[in-house]
C-alpha cells in the first residue's frame, strides 16, 4: 500500500527561480509521512546510539534498514520469528529498506556481479553467498518494510581506475532495468503488501538517465529513486544530475534521492523536486565529532570549546542542547549540555559523546526538513533558502 498526495508545488514567483519544490503526504502501511523528509539510517536495525523513542520525539517519520546487513546478521530465521523488522527493532512507524545493491557493490574485490545476480563471500564468516533480485525481494518481504527497493547496480564514478565510460554506464544501467523487472515480478509473486520503488541509474550521462527513467516509468512503480549519486563524483557533477533528473519523474509519485547529503544538498534537492532523502552523514559525522548547526558546522574536538559553557547550538531544541527554549522530557526535566562537556566526552572517548552528537545532528536534519515543509506551506520557500544559506555561511 502506498498513497501519495501532492499538497503543493512551489510556484516560485521569481522567488527561487526554477524551483520544483513540492509538499506532499505519503501514506504507508505503518503510517503517514509528510514530505519533503529526511530518513535516518538504521543499517543494522538500529540508528546507531539512538533509542527508537528518541527518534520519535525528534519527529523521525520513517527510518531506513538494510537488506544486505540484516540478511548477514541476524539472518532470515530470526527475522521471520519476529514477523519482521518493526517488531524486532521496536520501531512502529514506517521503514524503508535498501535492496543490498549498493552495499554488495561496496564489497569491492570480494564480489562478482553477473546477469543472474551478485556472488560474494560473506564479510562475516566467508560463506559463499548469492544475492539476486529475487533473493532481495524475498528478504525485504520477510522484513516487511513499508518501502522496498529494487535490486540495482550502483554505477560508480570510476571503474577500474578510469572514469566510467558511457558504454560501461549503459551496460550497468540496462542490467539494473532488467533487475527492476525481475524485482517487480518477484515482489508481486510474493504478494508483498507494501510498495516497491524503481531506481534510476545511468551514471553521469543525462541521455542514459533519461532512458532509465522512461523505462522505469513504463513499469509503473509506486515511487522512484535516483541512485548512483554521491559515488565519488565531483560536486558540480552531482549538482548537474540533481538538476537534471528529479523533476522529470512523474509528478504524482514520490521521488527519493539516495544517499545524499549535506544540509545544503538537501535544500538544493528539495528545490529540484526531491521528496525523500537518506544519508549516514548526521550519525557518522556525530561519531567523528562534527556537529551541524544553523550557523555552520562545529568540530567539538577543537580546543576552543574546552571551557565553553554554551550549548552546541543555542537555537536548537534537541535533548543535547535544550536551552531555555528547549523541549523538556516527559517529566518536565531538561538536559542542555555545554560544549565544554561534549568536548570533554569526546576527549575521553565516552560513549555519551557520540550519543548526544547523534541526537543533535539528527534533530538538526529533521528540523531542517520541518522548516522546509513549513516554508513551502507558507509560500515562502525562496525566502527560506536565502536565509538558510546566509545563516550557514555565517559560521559558528
Ligand atoms: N544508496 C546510495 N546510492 C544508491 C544506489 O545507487 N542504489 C542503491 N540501491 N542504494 C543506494
Ligand atoms: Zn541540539
Amino acid at each position: 500500500m502506498l498513497q501519495f498526495e501532492l499538497l503543493k508545488t512551489d510556484d516560485a514567483q521569481g522567488d527561487y527561480a526554477g524551483s520544483h519544490a513540492r509538499r506532499g503526504r505519503l501514506t504507508l502501511n505503518h503510517g503517514v509521512v509528510e514530505t519533503p523528509i529526511f530518513m535516518p539510517v538504521g543499517t543494522y536495525g538500529t540508528v546507531k546510539g539512538v533509542l527508537p523513542r528518541s527518534l520519535e520525539e525528534m519527529g523521525a517519520q520513517i527510518i531506513l534498514g538494510n537488506t544486505f546487513h540484516l540478511w548477514m546478521r541476524p539472518g532470515q530465521d530470526v527475522m521471520a520469528s519476529f514477523g519482521g523488522l518493526h517488531q524486532f527493532e521496536k520501531w512502529s512507524r514506517p521503514i524503508l529498506t535498501d535492496s543490498g545493491g549498493f552495499q554488495v557493490w561496496s564489497l569491492g574485490e570480494m564480489r562478482r556481479i553477473t546477469e543472474e545476480g551478485v556472488h560474494f563471500a560473506s564479510p562475516v564468516n566467508g560463506d559463499k553467498l548469492f544475492m539476486s533480485p529475487e533473493v532481495s525481494m524475498q528478504i525485504q518481504t520477510l522484513l516487511n518494510s513499508d518501502i522496498a527497493m529494487q535490486l540495482d547496480e550502483c554505477t560508480p564514478y570510476e571503474t577500474k581506475g578510469h572514469i566510467t565510460t558511457e558504454r560501461e554506464a549503459r551496460q550497468s544501467m540496462e542490467m539494473s532495468l532488467r533487475w527492476a523487472t525481475r524485482s517487480r515480478d518477484e515482489f508481486q509473486r510474493l504478494q508483498n503488501p507494501n510498495a516497491l520503488f524503481g531506481i534510476v541509474q545511468g551514471g553521469m550521462f543525462e541521455n542514459l538517465r533519461e532512458e532509465s527513467l522512461e523505462q522505469l516509468v513504463a513499469m509503473d512503480f509506486p515511487g522512484y529513486a535516483i541512485g548512483g549519486v554521491s559515488v565519488g563524483e565531483p560536486k558540480d557533477e552531482m549538482l548537474r544530475i540533481m538538476a537534471h533528473t528529479p523533476h522529470k519523474l512523474p509528478a504524482h509519485k514520490p521521488r527519493y534521492l539516495m544517499g545524499v547529503g549535506t544540509p545544503e544538498d538537501l535544500v538544493e534537492g528539495v528545490a529540484q523536486g526531491v521528496d525523500m532523502f537518506d544519508c549516514v552523514m548526521p550519525t557518522r559525522n556525530a561519531r567523528n565529532g562534527t556537529l551541524f548547526t544553523r550557523f555552520g558546522d562545529l568540530k567539538i574536538r577543537n580546543a576552543r570549546h574546552k571551557t565553553d559553557h554554551q550549548p552546541l547550538d543555542p537555537s536548537c531544541t534537541c535533548h543535547a542542547c535544550a536551552g531555555a527554549s528547549g523541549v523538556a522530557w516527559a517529566d518536565g526535566g531538561r538536559d542542555g549540555f555545554s560544549r565544554a562537556y561534549q568536548h570533554h566526552l569526546d576527549r575521553c572517548g565516552e560513549m555519551l559523546g557520540p550519543m548526544l552528537a547523534s541526537i543533535h545532528n539528527l534533530h538538526y536534519y529533521l528540523n531542517l526538513m520541518r522548516e522546509v515543509r513549513e516554508a513551502l506551506d507558507g509560500g515562502r520557500f525562496g525566502e527560506f533558502v536565502r536565509q538558510f544559506k546566509a545563516d550557514r555561511a555565517r559560521g559558528v
